[in-house]
């Protein structure tokens, strides 16, 4: 049976204003559930929004229709954008969802019941845009230490989670667990500055608006959003019901891929909220950097962005997707500009890979009339490419293991560069000159289709309508990850198709 790999990006705040840098988590669970799904894996790969929450209470208000018009209506941006990014989820999951409401309510009472959860009262600060509480410490000048916006004074009824019962055993299971949270530096931040300042018992209802899921058994009260919003990893599964067919497959989750703000919600509530649910924790947390503009944060009120859609039509989703694979470091803040991304586009994709795949398949045509034929006459250069391809598949592996996406995808890179150095080298056009050389100038031709089409295979998790071109021009079946193991998979004896370009070079 498949090993199964549970990954998750956190469900998004509807908008009708994305952004590139919401686009960045996405794709990256996106190439990391492909690559998992390329490789053998049952991958169970979930996205969703997360609908509830005073800041929808107040747009919806501000528009005049009711939440729940509200969200059913910009929910479809989120849909479409995934869409137009190949984003390719097995599940999206709605906190509007009836099933999901039902069982955060038992989840709630569950925890209520057995003392996790107490009535008290609360005063302190609330972030709005956030939906976090500070404390005075925290919110120095009642400013939020996340957004900088202004956090208010609040003071109601409500109920707490007892998260300093669970201060010792979470750090526990961080001694336990040294992968659980990645990069290594988010994890000291949270042990440093969260977990051994002490844990205090967290906020987990509001009476002060009522676009939320209610405490059933005390109605004034709307479940607090994050205790709603982390439910949906489980509720998606059937949880309650922990013998569903899901829950019992996919639970628990590989992968929480999740922006480094909101790295506190997952590796410090969540893990609190399962343990006192008795359920497993989740096998990893990335927390992942954020993609700036001119340094600062990609904003609406600065106006300092397209719609990612702009970019996919005007230069291709490919392109976009592999600028946000590419570019930054994962795990590391970057800066993300146009002028990057078409530069990215020329050098690796126009260039580099579009290049050789046209040159080849182009002299395929020219001095064989794109039949496929593998003489088998190698010398020293020939060995060193079939070794570079043939390592690709486990480099790769290790790479993505350590979820290290862009040196993964530069390792895929290196190789398609040395294949073009290849060409330059073996010249093949001096070759076909003489008719003596053709076994040899059909060996390098062969040697190459067959890089590209290793290449390609790779390359499927992250530019995934560019390697289906490829497979196209090349005519192959062989497209699966088992077929990259050896060299010499590429069938003899097939004509290829004619070449298309993959990218054009773009000048602007
Ligand atoms: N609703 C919460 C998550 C609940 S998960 C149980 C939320 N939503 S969000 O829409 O604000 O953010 C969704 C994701 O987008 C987060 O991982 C966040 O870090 C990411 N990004 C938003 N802006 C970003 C950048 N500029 N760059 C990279 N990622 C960014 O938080």
């Amino acid at each position: 049976m498949a090993k199964k790999y549970y990954i998750t990006t956190p469900i998004y705040y509807p908008s009708a204003n994305f952004h590139i840098g919401h686009c960045y988590t996405t794709i990256i669970a996106d190439s990391i559930a492909r690559y998992k799904r390329l490789t053998g894996y049952d991958v169970y790969f979930q996205t969703g929004t997360d609908e509830h929450g005073e800041k929808i209470e107040k747009k919806a208000k501000e528009a005049g229709i009711t939440p729940k018009e509200y969200v059913d209506k910009i929910i479809e941006n989120a849909k479409d954008l995934w869409a137009s990014l190949g984003i390719s989820y097995d599940y999206f999951i709605r906190t509007t969802d009836k099933n999901h409401e039902e069982a955060v309510q038992k989840i709630f009472k569950k925890l209520y019941e057995q003392n996790d959860i107490y009535k008290g009262e609360y005063k302190g600060l609330y972030c709005v845009p956030c939906e976090s509480f500070w404390t005075e410490s925290q919110a120095v000048n009642n400013i939020c230490p996340d957004c900088g916006r202004e956090v208010k004074e609040v003071s109601e009824e409500a109920y707490f989670f007892r998260l300093s019962k669970y201060q010792d055993k979470l750090i526990k299971f961080y001694d336990e667990h040294p992968d659980f949270i990645l990069p290594l530096s988010r994890k000291n931040e949270m042990l440093n500055n969260f977990i051994k300042p002490g844990l205090e018992d967290l906020c987990v209802s509001r009476t002060s608006f009522k676009w939320g899921i209610p405490v059933d058994f005390d109605p004034n009260h709307v479940v607090y959003v994050w205790i709603d919003a982390l439910s949906n990893y489980i509720t998606s599964l059937g949880y309650p019901n922990t013998k569903s067919e899901k829950f019992q497959k996919y639970w628990p989750a590989d992968l929480h891929l999740v922006g480094k703000e909101i790295v506190r919600f997952h590796t410090i509530i969540w893990p609190c909220m399962l343990m006192a649910l008795n359920l497993e924790l989740p096998k990893q947390v990335f927390g992942h950097g954020w993609l700036k503009i001119d340094g600062g944060k990609i904003s609406k009120s600065l106006g300092n962005y397209k719609d990612p859609r702009e970019y996919i039509k005007e230069y291709g989703v490919d392109a976009v997707r592999y600028y946000a694979l590419r570019e930054v470091p994962f795990g590391n803040d970057g800066n993300f500009s146009e002028e990057a991304l078409i530069s990215r586009t020329n050098a690796d994709l126009a260039n580099n890979l579009g290049n050789l795949v046209n040159r080849t398949i182009s002299m395929s045509h020219k001095y064989f009339d794109g039949l496929v034929t593998n003489p088998k006459i190698n010398t020293e250069i020939d060995e060193i490419l079939i070794n570079k391809a043939l390592s690709l598949k486990d480099i790769v592996e290790t790479k993505m293991n350590e979820l290290k996406v862009n040196e993964a995808i530069d390792e895929i890179m290196d190789t398609l560069r040395f294949a073009n150095k290849y060409i330059d080298e073996t010249t093949p056009w001096s070759l076909a000159k003489d008719e003596t050389k053709k076994n040899r100038l059909a060996t390098i031709l062969y040697n190459l289709l067959e890089t590209i089409r290793i290449c390609a295979v790779l390359l499927t998790p992250f530019i995934p309508t560019t390697s289906s071109k490829i497979f196209n021009e090349l005519n192959t079946k062989k497209t699966d990850y088992d077929s990259i193991s050896t060299f010499g998979t590429l069938e003899e004896n097939i004509i290829l198709n004619k070449p298309e370009i993959l990218f054009n070079r773009i000048d602007k």
